[in-house]
Parts: structure tokens; sequence; C-alpha cells
């Protein structure tokens, strides 16, 4: 497996970003989808508008890994999957631990080669991130799940459609299921489940394939097994969290941009918080405009299950909240470890403070840049937006939690009139030439 060298992004702060940003594709959707073609035994699936990014590459992997043919030509952001030959019910630890998406290649391994052994499982550090709505459901659906120290390995006995709930409306949980019920006779309902937009792209995917699933949208799903699936093209939606870091990029730098691929609609919540901040956004047919033209007002955050605030723009909200006049009020309810961001920032001269399970943003501060630490995805994220606004530089490291999810953060951002480079540890070493 290659996880590329350990890279380093270098923030020089203080420009305005203007200009036309082309949003990428859903890393959310996109990974399920590679997942599913694998639930094809005959034919080659064309995913198009596939991210490049690390998150992708190891799900590529993983499909690799289990005997599927799979060619990722980056260049066409086109992925081709041919399934039809799975070799391997294993899904090795050295790529599995890094990825804790793994898990959503089990409906096809049962489905092909009747069990699945997930070697290990991993992901961003975001405090106790369970699966058991997914090992459950599949239990439901006839399946056999035995939990040791380092492996799972789910085996299915007769799978048969059931009627399955998940506790909270867990985004891949919904994916999964619907997924391992596709192909299991009978009628399965699942109540509760997550109404995401890459929900909704993943359902549209699996119906394309030949799935009949009813509901999507609605809080619960039906679905009618079907005897086989088939190989089909598809284009993965543009990704709202790419599309909102781009505006918060804006936002953060007083700038304005154009973003090409982006949807308000899915932006949810997240809309409203940003305009009441003072983000502006409008329409000009495919193209959302995004800038910030007044001094940013403080805002209360609730994350939660989209049309919620999404999660996932916690941590970059909370950076540009340090920036508004006031104190700003945020509160995590979806994952319990995802206050990462806060020490980091505070290096940066925030005044964030944990109070109990919220955090308050005491602004406005003048950043200044620091050496940070990406400590998940979304953190390096928002570490590299605070640089955007910082005085001086700022150095975010590990660069791969960033490359996990976002493409080309650095060149996109230049483009945008960023001062941005990349540094590898060697070229750290040696004073960065
Ligand atoms: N949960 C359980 N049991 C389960 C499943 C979830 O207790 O079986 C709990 C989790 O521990 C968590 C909460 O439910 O506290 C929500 O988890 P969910 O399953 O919805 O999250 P996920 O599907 O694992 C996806 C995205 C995340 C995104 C969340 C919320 C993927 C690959 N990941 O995670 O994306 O934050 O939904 O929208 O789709 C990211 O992109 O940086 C990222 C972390």
């Amino acid at each position: 497996m290659t996880t590329g060298p350990q890279t380093s992004y270098r923030v020089r702060g203080g420009y305005p970003l203007q200009g036309t940003v082309f949003v990428q594709g859903a890393k959310n959707a996109a990974l399920k989808m590679i997942a599913a073609s694998l639930l094809a035994d005959k034919g080659r699936t064309v995913l198009r508008n596939v991210p490049v990014i690390e998150d992708v590459r190891r799900a590529v992997e993983l499909a690799q890994a289990v005997g599927a043919v799979v060619k990722f030509h980056e260049a066409e952001r086109t992925l081709v999957v041919d399934a039809s030959e799975l070799t391997s019910s294993v899904l090795p630890a050295e790529i599995a631990r890094r990825f804790r998406a793994s898990v959503v290649f089990v409906p096809a391994l049962l489905h092909r080669l009747g069990e699945a052994t997930i070697e290990g499982i991993g992901g961003c550090n975001l405090g106790s991130r369970n699966l058991d709505f997914h090992y459950r459901g599949f239990a439901r659906l006839g399946c056999t799940v035995d939990e040791r120290e380092t492996t799972i390995h789910i085996k299915a006995r007769r799978l048969k459609g059931a009627h399955l709930y998940l506790d909270t409306p867990s985004h891949t949980g919904t994916e999964n299921l619907i997924m391992a019920a596709s192909l299991s006779p009978g009628t399965t309902v699942i109540d509760n489940v997550a109404m995401e937009p890459e929900v909704l792209d993943v359902i549209e995917f699996l119906t394309k394939m030949g799935a009949n699933i009813s509901g999507g949208g609605t809080g619960f799903v039906t679905v009618e097994g079907v005897r086989e699936l088939k190989a089909v093209e598809h284009t993965v939606m543009a990704d709202r969290i790419d599309a909102a870091v781009f505006a918060i990029a804006a936002a953060i730098t007083g700038g304005e941009l154009s973003l090409v691929g982006a949807s308000l609609d899915h932006f949810g919540v997240v809309r409203w918080k940003l305009e009441q901040m003072g983000v502006e956004f409008s329409t000009h047919g495919a193209i959302l405009q995004v800038r910030r033209g007044r001094a940013l007002r403080p805002i209360n955050v609730i994350t939660s299950p989209f049309p919620g605030f999404a999660t996932d723009l916690q941590s970059p909200i909370m950076a540009l909240s340090s920036l508004a006049d006031g104190t700003s009020y945020i509160r995590e309810t979806i994952f319990d470890g995802r206050y990462t961001l806060v020490g980091e920032l505070n290096k940066m001269g925030a005044k964030v403070e944990v109070a109990g399970d919220a955090a308050l943003v005491h602004g406005p501060c003048v950043l200044k840049g620091a050496e940070v630490v990406a400590h998940d995805l979304r953190t390096g994220v928002a570490l590299m937006l605070a640089g955007l606004a910082a005085e001086g530089e700022t150095v975010v490291s590990p660069g791969y939690l960033i490359d996990r999810g976002h493409t080309s953060m650095a060149g996109r951002l230049t483009t945008l009139g960023a001062d941005i480079t990349v540094t590898r540890a060697a070229d750290q070493a040696d004073g960065g030439r």
C-alpha cells in the first residue's frame, strides 16, 4: 500500500481569494459506490467525477485485494471496475486499519463469496466510532458475526429480507444495510435511515444497477431483494463538504469565489449559518458565487444529521468564527472526539474553550502562523483555512490526512491567489529546497 511521503502544508496567509474553483466529486458517495460495484458479477462499472484523494486510492486497493480489476484514470477522474472474479473474502489489515469505510465492502463479499473478514478497522481519529448498527443489521439479514480481538468474521447463512433499524441515522450504516438488502431475497424495511445527499446518490447508483429501493430521503427505506445487479455508468455527485470549505475560504480571507459544481440545496443548515455570519451566496445559473462583504458575526452551531449542520464542517466553522465579532457557541453531537482543533487553533492565537460538550469561541482574534497538527482530515482543513487568514506562516502536518479527503488543496487554493506549498519530509530535512 502506498500512502506517499510525509507531507506538510505551508500556508502564508493574508491573501483574499478570488477566482473560480471546481468542486470535487463527493468522497462519501464515491467510496460506497466503489464497494457497491463489486455486487455486479459481470461487466464493467464506470464511475465518473471520482475525487482523486487518498481514501479513494485505499478503496481501490481494497477492491483489488479481494480480486476486482480496478483502473483509476486519475486525470479523467474515472474509475473502471471489473468485479467478475472475486478471489478473497479478506479485507487485509494493512489497508483496512487506515480506512474505516472498509466495512462497506462486506455486503459484496457476503453475496459473492458467502463470507467476509475484516482484519482491522481504521479512519479518522474521531473518538469512539462504533459499527454495531452494521453488524446487527447483517445478523438480522441472516449472518453470523464473530468478533475477535483483531478481526471480525461475518458469514452469510441464508440471507433473507428483514425489518432493520438504526438507533441513530448512521450515514454509512444506511448505505451498507441497503447494499446488503439489495440482493437478499424478500422485503427489507430499514427504520431511522440517514438522509444525507450522498445516501441518495448511492441509492440512485444502486437503482441503476437494478436494485429495488424506495423511500430514500424519507427516514425509512424499503428494499425488495433482486436476483442480480448489473455493472452501470454513474457520475458521482459534487462534494458538498469540499464546496463549503471553499465557501469558508472565501469568507475567512474576505475574498470572492465562483464555485463550479456546488449546490446550495446540499448545504442544509450550513447555508443559513454562514449567511447569518455575513457570508453572501448568489446563484448564477450553474455557478454558486460566494463572498464576504462585511465583518463576521458570531454564530451558534449544533451539529446534527442532514439537513442539520454537518459535523464535517464543525472544525472549519470554528476557524471562521474565531474572526467573528463576539462569542460563538459550537456543540458537536455526532462524534465525541471532534474538538481536537481547539488546542491547535489556540496555538495560532484563537481563544477557544471547551465547556462541557460545547466549545466557546471568543472572537475576534488576530490569527498568527504556527506549526500545528492535523489530528484528522477536517481539523487539517480547518487549520489550512485558519492559515489563509493568519499573519505569517502556518505549517499543517501531516498533510496525508488532508489528502485523504480533498483533491489537490494546495493546487486549487494557489490558483485562487493563496500562497501554499507542499513540503515533503526529505525537503524539510534539507531546509525545504
Ligand atoms: N454509530 C454507532 N454505531 C454504528 C454506526 C454509527 O454508534 O454502527 C455512531 C458513530 O459512532 C457516530 C454516529 O453514530 O457517533 C454517526 O456515525 P455515522 O455512521 O453516521 O458516520 P459514518 O457513516 O461512519 C460518515 C462519513 C463521515 C461523516 C459522518 C456524518 C463516510 C465514509 N464518512 O461517517 O465523514 O462525518 O458520516 O455525516 O461516509 C469525513 O468525511 O471526514 C467523515 C468523517
